[in-house]
Protein backbone atom coordinates (compact mmCIF):
# COMPACT_ATOMS: atom_id res chain seq x y z
CA UNK A 1 0.00 0.00 0.00
CA UNK A 2 1.20 3.31 -0.66
CA UNK A 3 2.07 5.41 2.37
CA UNK A 4 0.06 8.93 1.87
CA UNK A 5 2.97 10.91 4.32
CA UNK A 6 5.93 12.24 3.32
CA UNK A 7 8.47 9.85 5.43
CA UNK A 8 11.89 11.84 5.49
CA UNK A 9 15.12 9.55 3.45
CA UNK A 10 12.61 7.58 1.38
CA UNK A 11 11.60 7.42 -2.34
CA UNK A 12 7.51 7.75 -3.38
CA UNK A 13 6.96 4.47 -5.35
CA UNK A 14 4.47 4.62 -8.01
CA UNK A 15 1.60 7.18 -7.17
CA UNK A 16 -1.77 4.59 -7.12
CA UNK A 17 -4.69 6.95 -8.28
CA UNK A 18 -6.95 7.54 -5.32
CA UNK A 19 -10.35 8.57 -6.27
CA UNK A 20 -11.15 10.84 -3.33
CA UNK A 21 -7.54 12.78 -3.97
CA UNK A 22 -8.19 12.81 -7.65
CA UNK A 23 -11.84 14.59 -6.29
CA UNK A 24 -10.09 17.02 -3.73
CA UNK A 25 -7.36 18.12 -5.41
CA UNK A 26 -7.41 21.89 -6.35
CA UNK A 27 -10.33 22.39 -3.40
CA UNK A 28 -9.79 24.50 -0.20
CA UNK A 29 -12.11 24.08 2.86
CA UNK A 30 -14.95 26.02 1.14
CA UNK A 31 -15.04 24.38 -1.77
CA UNK A 32 -17.85 21.31 -2.49
CA UNK A 33 -16.66 17.92 -4.36
CA UNK A 34 -18.92 17.99 -7.54
CA UNK A 35 -20.46 14.83 -9.15
CA UNK A 36 -17.58 13.82 -11.92
CA UNK A 37 -18.82 14.87 -15.72
CA UNK A 38 -20.22 12.22 -17.44
CA UNK A 39 -18.72 11.13 -20.66
CA UNK A 40 -18.71 12.32 -23.85
CA UNK A 41 -21.22 10.23 -26.33
CA UNK A 42 -19.83 11.10 -29.80
CA UNK A 43 -17.63 8.61 -31.07
CA UNK A 44 -18.65 5.83 -29.34
CA UNK A 45 -18.95 2.31 -30.91
CA UNK A 46 -19.93 -0.97 -30.20
CA UNK A 47 -20.22 -2.03 -27.03
CA UNK A 48 -19.84 1.19 -25.44
CA UNK A 49 -22.72 2.02 -27.35
CA UNK A 50 -24.91 -0.45 -25.63
CA UNK A 51 -23.00 0.42 -22.07
CA UNK A 52 -24.36 3.86 -22.76
CA UNK A 53 -28.12 2.90 -23.63
CA UNK A 54 -27.69 0.83 -20.60
CA UNK A 55 -27.01 3.77 -18.38
CA UNK A 56 -29.55 5.82 -20.25
CA UNK A 57 -32.47 3.15 -19.11
CA UNK A 58 -30.77 3.32 -15.55
CA UNK A 59 -31.23 7.03 -15.74
CA UNK A 60 -35.29 6.89 -16.45
CA UNK A 61 -35.85 4.23 -13.88
CA UNK A 62 -37.27 5.28 -10.74
CA UNK A 63 -35.21 6.92 -7.66
CA UNK A 64 -35.02 8.10 -4.25
CA UNK A 65 -33.98 11.89 -5.20
CA UNK A 66 -30.80 12.59 -3.66
CA UNK A 67 -30.47 16.10 -2.70
CA UNK A 68 -27.72 18.39 -4.54
CA UNK A 69 -24.47 18.95 -3.25
CA UNK A 70 -24.83 22.80 -3.21
CA UNK A 71 -27.49 22.57 -0.64
CA UNK A 72 -24.28 21.58 1.35
CA UNK A 73 -23.47 24.94 0.85
CA UNK A 74 -25.86 26.23 3.62
CA UNK A 75 -25.21 23.78 6.46
CA UNK A 76 -22.07 21.51 6.83
CA UNK A 77 -21.20 18.96 9.80
CA UNK A 78 -17.87 19.42 12.44
CA UNK A 79 -16.64 16.72 14.68
CA UNK A 80 -14.94 17.51 17.94
CA UNK A 81 -13.54 14.18 19.95
CA UNK A 82 -12.41 15.50 23.33
CA UNK A 83 -10.40 13.47 25.86
CA UNK A 84 -8.28 11.83 23.60
CA UNK A 85 -5.79 9.78 25.29
CA UNK A 86 -2.73 10.45 23.36
CA UNK A 87 0.28 10.94 24.64
CA UNK A 88 4.01 10.58 23.56
CA UNK A 89 6.55 9.88 26.04
CA UNK A 90 10.43 8.66 25.22
CA UNK A 91 10.68 5.28 25.77
CA UNK A 92 14.17 3.65 25.21
CA UNK A 93 15.83 5.20 22.24
CA UNK A 94 12.30 6.53 20.68
CA UNK A 95 9.86 8.39 21.02
CA UNK A 96 6.26 6.57 21.15
CA UNK A 97 2.58 6.59 21.79
CA UNK A 98 1.53 5.51 25.00
CA UNK A 99 -0.60 2.35 24.81
CA UNK A 100 -1.71 -0.18 27.68
CA UNK A 101 -1.13 -2.89 25.20
CA UNK A 102 2.61 -2.23 24.83
CA UNK A 103 3.77 -0.22 27.92
CA UNK A 104 1.73 -1.36 30.46
CA UNK A 105 4.97 -2.03 33.16
CA UNK A 106 6.56 1.72 31.69
CA UNK A 107 3.35 3.37 32.40
CA UNK A 108 2.72 1.21 36.13
CA UNK A 109 6.25 2.20 36.74
CA UNK A 110 5.42 5.66 36.09
CA UNK A 111 2.31 5.68 38.78
CA UNK A 112 0.20 6.00 35.55
CA UNK A 113 -2.94 4.02 35.06
CA UNK A 114 -2.57 1.88 31.85
CA UNK A 115 -6.40 1.64 31.30
CA UNK A 116 -6.48 5.59 30.85
CA UNK A 117 -3.71 4.79 27.86
CA UNK A 118 -5.62 3.28 25.03
CA UNK A 119 -6.18 5.03 21.82
CA UNK A 120 -8.17 2.51 19.83
CA UNK A 121 -11.46 4.45 20.32
CA UNK A 122 -9.42 7.81 18.71
CA UNK A 123 -8.27 5.47 15.84
CA UNK A 124 -11.95 4.12 15.18
CA UNK A 125 -13.49 7.24 15.31
CA UNK A 126 -11.48 9.06 13.19
CA UNK A 127 -12.15 6.21 10.74
CA UNK A 128 -15.50 6.36 10.86
CA UNK A 129 -15.98 10.11 10.38
CA UNK A 130 -13.74 10.16 7.22
CA UNK A 131 -15.32 7.01 5.65
CA UNK A 132 -19.05 8.10 6.38
CA UNK A 133 -20.95 9.15 3.32
CA UNK A 134 -21.41 12.70 5.63
CA UNK A 135 -17.89 12.80 4.70
CA UNK A 136 -17.56 12.23 1.24
CA UNK A 137 -20.46 13.95 -0.35
CA UNK A 138 -18.84 16.87 1.29
CA UNK A 139 -20.52 17.40 4.06
CA UNK A 140 -17.74 17.23 6.64
CA UNK A 141 -16.23 20.92 7.04
CA UNK A 142 -13.58 19.82 9.64
CA UNK A 143 -13.11 17.32 12.58
CA UNK A 144 -10.69 17.81 15.37
CA UNK A 145 -9.37 16.37 17.94
CA UNK A 146 -8.44 17.43 22.09
CA UNK A 147 -6.17 15.51 23.98
CA UNK A 148 -6.52 14.48 27.78
CA UNK A 149 -3.29 17.22 27.32
CA UNK A 150 -4.80 19.65 25.72
CA UNK A 151 -3.23 19.58 22.81
CA UNK A 152 -6.05 20.66 19.63
CA UNK A 153 -4.96 19.41 16.70
CA UNK A 154 -7.29 19.44 12.96
CA UNK A 155 -8.06 16.83 10.20
CA UNK A 156 -8.89 17.86 6.89
CA UNK A 157 -12.19 16.04 5.66
CA UNK A 158 -9.89 15.03 2.48
CA UNK A 159 -6.85 13.59 4.92
CA UNK A 160 -6.43 9.39 4.35
CA UNK A 161 -5.70 7.71 7.71
CA UNK A 162 -3.73 4.48 8.11
CA UNK A 163 -5.43 1.39 8.32
CA UNK A 164 -3.44 0.03 11.12
CA UNK A 165 -2.83 0.43 14.75
CA UNK A 166 0.57 0.67 14.08
CA UNK A 167 1.05 3.50 11.28
CA UNK A 168 -1.55 5.24 12.94
CA UNK A 169 0.39 5.22 16.14
CA UNK A 170 3.67 6.44 14.16
CA UNK A 171 1.62 9.08 12.52
CA UNK A 172 0.72 10.43 15.82
CA UNK A 173 3.78 11.01 17.63
CA UNK A 174 4.91 12.62 13.98
CA UNK A 175 1.57 14.79 14.48
CA UNK A 176 3.17 15.63 18.25
CA UNK A 177 6.59 16.49 17.44
CA UNK A 178 6.68 17.73 14.22
CA UNK A 179 3.06 19.79 14.96
CA UNK A 180 1.98 19.01 11.72
CA UNK A 181 1.19 15.98 8.71
CA UNK A 182 2.07 16.84 5.29
CA UNK A 183 0.35 15.91 2.16
CA UNK A 184 3.20 13.67 -0.01
CA UNK A 185 3.77 16.05 -2.86
CA UNK A 186 1.27 18.82 -2.42
CA UNK A 187 2.64 20.83 0.90
CA UNK A 188 -0.94 20.64 1.78
CA UNK A 189 -1.20 20.47 5.63
CA UNK A 190 -3.68 17.35 6.08
CA UNK A 191 -3.15 17.55 9.82
CA UNK A 192 -1.83 20.09 12.30
CA UNK A 193 -1.60 21.23 15.89
CA UNK A 194 -3.50 24.25 16.52
CA UNK A 195 -4.17 26.45 18.84
CA UNK A 196 -7.01 26.32 21.77
CA UNK A 197 -9.72 26.92 22.29
CA UNK A 198 -11.69 25.02 19.82
CA UNK A 199 -14.38 27.38 19.53
CA UNK A 200 -12.62 29.94 17.63
CA UNK A 201 -12.92 27.88 14.60
CA UNK A 202 -16.62 26.98 15.11
CA UNK A 203 -19.17 29.23 12.77
CA UNK A 204 -21.27 31.35 14.65
CA UNK A 205 -24.02 30.09 13.37
CA UNK A 206 -23.66 26.30 14.11
CA UNK A 207 -25.25 24.17 17.08
CA UNK A 208 -22.90 22.11 19.66
CA UNK A 209 -24.25 18.91 20.42
CA UNK A 210 -22.67 16.58 22.68
CA UNK A 211 -22.96 13.24 23.54
CA UNK A 212 -22.79 11.28 26.90
CA UNK A 213 -24.27 8.51 28.62
CA UNK A 214 -24.78 10.09 31.87
CA UNK A 215 -27.38 12.92 29.91
CA UNK A 216 -30.80 12.42 30.62
CA UNK A 217 -32.36 13.84 27.51
CA UNK A 218 -32.67 10.41 25.56
CA UNK A 219 -33.08 11.15 21.92
CA UNK A 220 -33.90 9.56 18.65
CA UNK A 221 -31.06 11.44 16.76
CA UNK A 222 -32.97 10.89 13.17
CA UNK A 223 -35.68 13.04 15.07
CA UNK A 224 -33.42 15.60 16.58
CA UNK A 225 -31.30 16.57 13.56
CA UNK A 226 -34.86 16.76 11.39
CA UNK A 227 -35.40 19.55 13.76
CA UNK A 228 -32.61 21.65 13.23
CA UNK A 229 -32.71 24.76 11.45
CA UNK A 230 -31.87 24.02 8.28
CA UNK A 231 -29.24 26.60 7.47
CA UNK A 232 -27.18 25.91 10.64
CA UNK A 233 -23.57 24.09 11.21
CA UNK A 234 -23.92 20.79 13.49
CA UNK A 235 -20.93 20.28 15.35
CA UNK A 236 -20.99 17.16 17.68
CA UNK A 237 -18.62 17.01 20.46
CA UNK A 238 -18.13 13.11 21.50
CA UNK A 239 -15.72 11.51 24.11
CA UNK A 240 -12.49 9.64 22.98
CA UNK A 241 -11.51 8.42 26.40
CA UNK A 242 -11.80 5.08 27.68
CA UNK A 243 -13.63 6.31 30.72
CA UNK A 244 -14.98 9.34 32.04
CA UNK A 245 -17.25 12.22 30.67
CA UNK A 246 -17.06 15.30 28.56
CA UNK A 247 -17.92 18.40 30.72
CA UNK A 248 -17.85 21.14 28.19
CA UNK A 249 -19.13 24.78 27.93
CA UNK A 250 -19.11 25.27 24.83
CA UNK A 251 -21.95 22.79 24.47
CA UNK A 252 -25.28 23.86 24.06
CA UNK A 253 -27.60 20.75 24.66
CA UNK A 254 -26.27 16.87 25.82
CA UNK A 255 -28.05 13.76 24.25
CA UNK A 256 -28.18 10.15 25.08
CA UNK A 257 -29.09 8.75 22.07
CA UNK A 258 -29.10 5.26 23.14
CA UNK A 259 -30.00 3.67 26.27
CA UNK A 260 -26.91 1.35 26.12
CA UNK A 261 -23.32 2.74 26.95
CA UNK A 262 -21.62 2.51 23.15
CA UNK A 263 -17.82 3.32 21.79
CA UNK A 264 -17.14 6.50 20.20
CA UNK A 265 -17.40 4.91 16.73
CA UNK A 266 -20.75 3.39 17.09
CA UNK A 267 -22.11 6.77 18.37
CA UNK A 268 -20.57 8.86 15.60
CA UNK A 269 -21.96 6.08 13.23
CA UNK A 270 -25.36 6.63 14.34
CA UNK A 271 -25.09 10.49 14.17
CA UNK A 272 -23.82 10.14 10.55
CA UNK A 273 -26.18 7.53 9.97
CA UNK A 274 -28.99 10.71 10.92
CA UNK A 275 -27.62 13.31 8.83
CA UNK A 276 -27.32 10.79 5.90
CA UNK A 277 -31.07 10.39 6.42
CA UNK A 278 -32.25 13.41 6.89
CA UNK A 279 -29.90 14.81 3.48
CA UNK A 280 -30.73 11.43 1.48
CA UNK A 281 -26.79 11.00 1.14
CA UNK A 282 -26.92 7.60 -0.19
C1 LIG B 1 -16.33 4.94 25.20
S1 LIG B 1 -17.44 6.27 25.47
C2 LIG B 1 -16.64 7.09 26.77
C3 LIG B 1 -16.82 6.36 28.05
C4 LIG B 1 -17.75 6.98 29.07
N1 LIG B 1 -17.85 6.04 30.18
C5 LIG B 1 -19.15 7.27 28.56
O1 LIG B 1 -19.96 6.34 28.49
O2 LIG B 1 -19.43 8.45 28.26
C6 LIG B 1 -17.22 7.28 24.11
C7 LIG B 1 -18.18 8.40 23.88
O3 LIG B 1 -19.29 7.97 23.10
C8 LIG B 1 -20.43 8.78 23.43
N2 LIG B 1 -21.47 7.87 23.91
C9 LIG B 1 -21.35 6.58 24.28
N3 LIG B 1 -22.54 6.07 24.60
C10 LIG B 1 -23.45 7.05 24.41
C11 LIG B 1 -24.87 7.13 24.54
N4 LIG B 1 -25.60 6.09 24.92
N5 LIG B 1 -25.47 8.30 24.24
C12 LIG B 1 -24.76 9.37 23.84
N6 LIG B 1 -23.43 9.34 23.70
C13 LIG B 1 -22.77 8.20 23.97
C14 LIG B 1 -19.99 9.77 24.48
O4 LIG B 1 -19.62 10.99 23.85
C15 LIG B 1 -18.78 9.09 25.08
O5 LIG B 1 -17.91 10.01 25.66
Amino acid sequence: MVRPYKVTGQKRKKKEKYDREEEYEQLDDNDIPQSPKKAKTEGLEGSELDKEKAEQVIDEMPRIPIVPTDMFKKSRDIFILERASLEISKVGKSYQLLSSDEHANYLMKNKRKPAEHCFSGLFEAIQTILDSRVNKSGRLKASYVRTQQGILFQIKPHARMPRTYKRFSGLMVQLLQKLHITAAGKGEKLLRVIKNPVTQYLPINSRKIGFSHSSEKLVDMYDYVSTVDNGMDLVFVVGAMAHGKIDKDYVEDYLLISEFPMSAAYCISIITTAVELQWKIL
